[in-house]
């Protein structure tokens, strides 16, 4: 059986699909009686954004974006390599993240998006690492504070495997 190389188990997947439910009560009581705009970055937040969507009672729709690094290593140089599909002007606007690491991505997507004229722009993510952070990030929403270890699960890949696991898992650094 090919089993993935993993150490151990954060979070199961009845933990992260109950957190996601009160996760989805709390923005549901903060924007009630609006609509929301679920923004994902591809590929990661896909996983949590629709279990997210489908928990929150408030209308919402949906859009993506994607991202890509660039300068060889990971200190936050990102682009837009895929754009959202419609504008999000007058809108209130959820970013939806897999994880926030060291806060570069998100504070690049924040700024961003934040030049558009939403009406409002939070952020909500599945996973926070603060003690990674290099830039502040003003994090809304999130699911669970995690150690600063690599992990894998719920959208979360290495090397683009493992983000179908209902859970999330701390990867095992010898077997990756
Ligand atoms: P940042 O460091 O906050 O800019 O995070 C950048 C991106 O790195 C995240 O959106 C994830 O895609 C990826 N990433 C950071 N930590 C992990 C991890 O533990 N597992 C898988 N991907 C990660």
């Amino acid at each position: 059986m090919n089993v993935p190389p993993i150490e151990r188990v954060l979070f199961t997947e009845e933990q992260v699909s109950a957190r996601i439910k009160e996760v989805a009560a709390e923005i549901a009581g903060r924007y009630q009686g609006r609509e929301l705009k679920l923004i994902g970055v591809l590929k990661g937040s896909v996983f949590f954004l629709t279990a997210l969507a489908r928990a929150l009672e408030l209308p919402v729709k949906i859009d993506f974006l994607a991202i890509s690094s660039f300068g060889g290593n990971s200190a936050g140089m990102v682009r837009i390599a895929k754009d959202l599909d419609e504008p999000i002007q007058d809108e209130d606007v959820l970013l939806v993240e897999d994880i926030v690491d060291t806060g570069l991505t998100t504070r690049y997507l924040l700024q961003t998006l934040a030049g558009r004229a939403p009406r409002s722009i939070a952020i909500c993510t599945m996973l926070d690492r603060t003690v990674r952070r290099m830039v502040p990030v003003p994090v809304e929403f999130r699911c669970f504070e995690i150690p600063d270890r690599f992990v894998v699960g719920c959208g979360l890949d290495y090397k683009q495997l493992y983000r179908n696991l209902g859970y999330i898992a701390v990867m095992n650094p010898d077997r990756g």
